[in-house]
């Protein structure tokens, strides 16, 4: 599938992403959508590559899966569910039918009692004991925690309600970090989880309860579920009031639109939330209708394609110079990798290319002191994927957001121009003469020629979020029906969960290590020997 893409890789092996940079190509290989602005310029890819690139999808098929996806069919086949969070956004977009029926109405519904229970909350007209709700736990992990800690950070400025907490891990020094600065006559526990059964969460659940028991009469009358197994909800204690329903068609990974986003709503309120599905409704709406060389989401899956599987580059880099969109880079970790991190294709065969790539980040500038050493002279090419907004949210303070993009712009320049030996030279000359100037130069030079693309907004704003978060879940989707994998599904956590299970009683001792591998029983005999 790749091998034409590859000659043509191989073809222009040596040509400089610079030497490209003539003419109209900046614009020629950048997409504007409404205010933003994705510019993949900065990389190899010429006008004949992306011909070939964007034949791909076709012979993928990519336009009949989207329709696929769109149209409720169970694409997620080895769960046979169909994959729509698109309906969770989709506020004035008429029916979306799964087996026959429109699920609209429940997922209106839905966000209808979520406005309302977030507004009670908000203007203290659901309180706890001791008064009007000071702070929200959400205790949940993966895609029950990933997104709306994300969303909550980047949305800091539009945060006007309760303090907000994210417990995700069943280190105890998690839940009792967070619960110590809480009152619990105060407080509410959401406990965030699609299938109420993850032992981390429900853990964690029980942990915060006995917490609250110790203070209040009715602990269960300060928690709320989000889920899709209301009767698990209705064991645990809380009443169906507080509990927010989704469907299966929700993936984890997949689900801050919708309950699962519940702590945000409560955070930012229901408008500023809204204002978030209406940014990821227009992305949806973008993908479905723009041709593919037009498709941000579609194309920023080509140049991930492009750099991975015809390259053969291993990791791809997310470097948001937004310091609020600081575990964007945690959140598409489990996106794409969890996504496309399959090594067979859909219908069980091995899959014949490389599965999708290691993501990875952090924010710009910190990077920038840290690894980007690397990144410009390791011997190993790592695209980055920069983010930039032209404003910051500290008007008073934008000398220091100019400083910021001077720093982004750079380093896309730096990684693409590099450093020749001649340069390199003339950095050093005079300070050193010979022998020692031909060493000296050698560790200044920057090979460049490093692909990069850089996404643009003007702020980061409730909308702009729900347009970044909509544009990854739908590359996600482009690069996977491409691969021919199912994105959907994340058997590859199964063996762990299982195995942690089984050795629940060995490390608690009540069982035995034999049967367990030499490495494993020395290890727990260390451990027990040490205190566990
Ligand atoms: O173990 C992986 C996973 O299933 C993720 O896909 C999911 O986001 C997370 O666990 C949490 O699952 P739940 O919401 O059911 O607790």
């Amino acid at each position: 599938m790749f091998d034409h893409l590859k000659s043509l890789a191989a073809a222009v092996r040596d040509r400089r992403i610079e030497d490209l940079m003539e003419g109209g190509r900046a614009e020629d290989f950048s997409i504007r959508l409404g205010e933003m602005l994705l510019d993949y310029s900065k990389t190899n890819i010429d006008g004949e590559t992306r011909d070939a690139l964007i034949a791909l999808l076709d012979e993928a098929g990519v336009a009949e899966k989207r329709a696929a996806m769109f149209g409720g069919a169970p694409i997620n086949e080895t769960e046979g569910r169909a994959v729509l969070h698109t309906a969770l956004r989709n506020l004035d977009g008429g029916p979306v039918e799964v087996g026959g029926r429109d699920v609209m109405p429940g997922v209106l519904e839905i966000l209808d009692r979520m406005e309302g229970f977030a507004r009670a909350v908000r203007d203290g007209s659901f309180a706890g004991p001791g008064g009007p709700i000071t702070d929200v736990v959400n205790i949940g992990i993966g895609g029950s925690d990933l997104g709306p800690k994300m969303g909550a950070i980047a949305l800091a400025p539009y945060h006007d309600g309760p303090r907000c907490h994210f417990v995700s891990n069943v280190d105890p020094a998690d839940i009792a970090g967070v619960l110590r600065g809480c009152d619990p006559a105060r407080t509410l526990v959401i406990v965030a989880s699609k299938t109420f059964t993850t032992i981390e969460t429900m853990t964690n659940a029980r942990t915060a309860k006995a917490w609250m028991a110790e203070a209040v009469e009715d602990p269960g009358a300060q928690f709320a579920a989000l889920s899709t197994d209301l009767e698990k909800t209705g064991a645990f204690g809380i009443d169906p009031s507080r509990v927010f329903g989704f469907e299966d068609w929700v993936g984890g990974r997949y689900s801050m639109w919708g309950p699962i986003g519940l702590s945000l709503m409560i955070a930012v309120g229901p408008e500023a939330f809204r204002a978030f599905l209406r940014g990821g409704q227009a992305m949806d709406r973008h993908f479905v209708s723009a041709g593919w060389r037009d498709n941000m989401p579609a194309m920023l899956a080509l140049v991930g394609i492009w750099h991975r599987q015809v390259l053969g580059h291993p990791t791809r880099a997310v470097l948001p110079y937004d310091q609020r969109l600081a575990r964007l880079p945690a959140y598409l970790q489990q996106l794409e990798m969890e996504s496309n991190g399959k090594r067979v294709s859909m219908d069980g065969a091995a899959l014949e290319v490389e599965s999708g790539p290691i993501v990875w980040g952090e924010p710009g500038t910190n990077g920038q002191h840290a690894f980007y050493q690397l990144i410009h002279q390791g011997t190993q090419v790592v695209p980055c994927e920069f983010l930039v907004a032209a404003r910051g949210h500290e008007d008073d303070l934008h000398h220091q957001h100019r400083l910021l993009v001077a720093n982004c712009l750079a380093q896309s320049e730096a990684l693409m121009k590099g450093r020749t030996l001649d340069e390199a030279r003339q950095k050093v000359a005079g300070r050193f003469e010979g022998a020692e100037l031909e060493r000296q130069a050698a560790h200044r030079v920057f090979p460049g020629n490093r692909p990069s693309t850089t996404l643009a907004y003007p702020q980061l704003t409730p909308e702009i979020l729900g347009m970044i978060v909509a544009l990854y879940e739908h590359r996600v989707f482009v690069e996977g029906a491409v691969l021919g994998i199912n994105s959907y599904d994340q058997w590859g956590v199964e063996l762990g969960k299982e195995l942690a299970t089984a050795l629940q009683p060995v490390v608690e001792g009540t069982e035995d290590a034999a049967g367990k591998d030499g490495s494993t029983a020395g290890l727990v005999g260390f451990l027990r020997a040490a205190g566990l």
